[in-house]
């Protein structure tokens, strides 16, 4: 898929005001600093559509953006920081609970974690909820130009064998790197053919 136009549209703190669309949507979640606004940016080609930065912590709110004005990426804040405060990590669950059970939009979620870490507890977590609610999601594994090639063969080896202690089959994946442009187009053809399922 060609990315013809990317546009921000809006941001917000509640499912009920995000965009009272038809059109099929993503949504990237991972833990906070692991690159979730960076594959966006790297996925639409535009090199500051979702603001990124070196300290968790910066996506705050559920972010919209449209794709070729038939689907929409939406940019969520990242699970696991440890430095805000006990009530802002409650409104923040709460409304990435909500967006995820009640965003009927919602096609496919991509849960990214770092390729360089074992599986983490909150990620096992997280996609033990998903799968508990049946929000289809794929696992993306960002930051792939940190490892050789071997070393990443080994870490999806582990991740693997780790997810089938709980999982009947490994979850669809990719490999990606914001940095080196890996990983593109494997994912946007994968969207692009479940646009066409929808
Ligand atoms: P929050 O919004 O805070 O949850 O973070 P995020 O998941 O959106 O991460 P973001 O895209 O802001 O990136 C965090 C840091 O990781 C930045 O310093 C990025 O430059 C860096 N980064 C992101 N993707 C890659 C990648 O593919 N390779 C490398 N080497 N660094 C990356
Ligand atoms: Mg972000």
């Amino acid at each position: 898929m060609k990315i013809k136009s990317a546009e921000f549209v809006v941001s917000n703190q509640s499912v009920a005001k995000c965009p009272n669309s038809k059109l099929p949507e993503y949504a990237f979640i991972g833990r906070s600093n692991v690159g979730k606004s960076s594959l966006i940016n790297m996925l639409t080609g535009r090199k500051s559509l979702a603001k990124t930065s070196g300290k968790p912590g910066k996506t705050q709110l559920i972010n919209h953006f449209l794709i070729n004005k038939n689907w929409h990426l939406v940019d969520l804040p990242g699970y696991g920081y440890a430095r805000v405060s006990k009530t802002s990590k409650k409104t923040f669950q709460q409304f990435i609970t909500n967006y995820f059970l009640e965003r009927k939009q919602l096609v496919s979620a991509f849960v990214l974690v770092d390729i360089r870490h074992k599986p983490q507890p909150i990620d096992l977590e997280f996609m033990s909820w998903l799968g508990e609610h049946q929000v289809p999601f794929s696992i993306i594994f960002t930051k792939a130009d940190k490892l050789k090639p071997n070393a990443i063969t080994n870490h999806i080896e582990v991740y693997e064998s780790i997810m089938l202690e709980t999982w009947e089959t490994m979850p669809n994946y990719f490999v990606t790197s914001s940095s080196k442009h890996i990983g593109k187009d494997e994912l946007l053809n994968f969207i692009a053919e479940v646009n066409e399922r929808v």
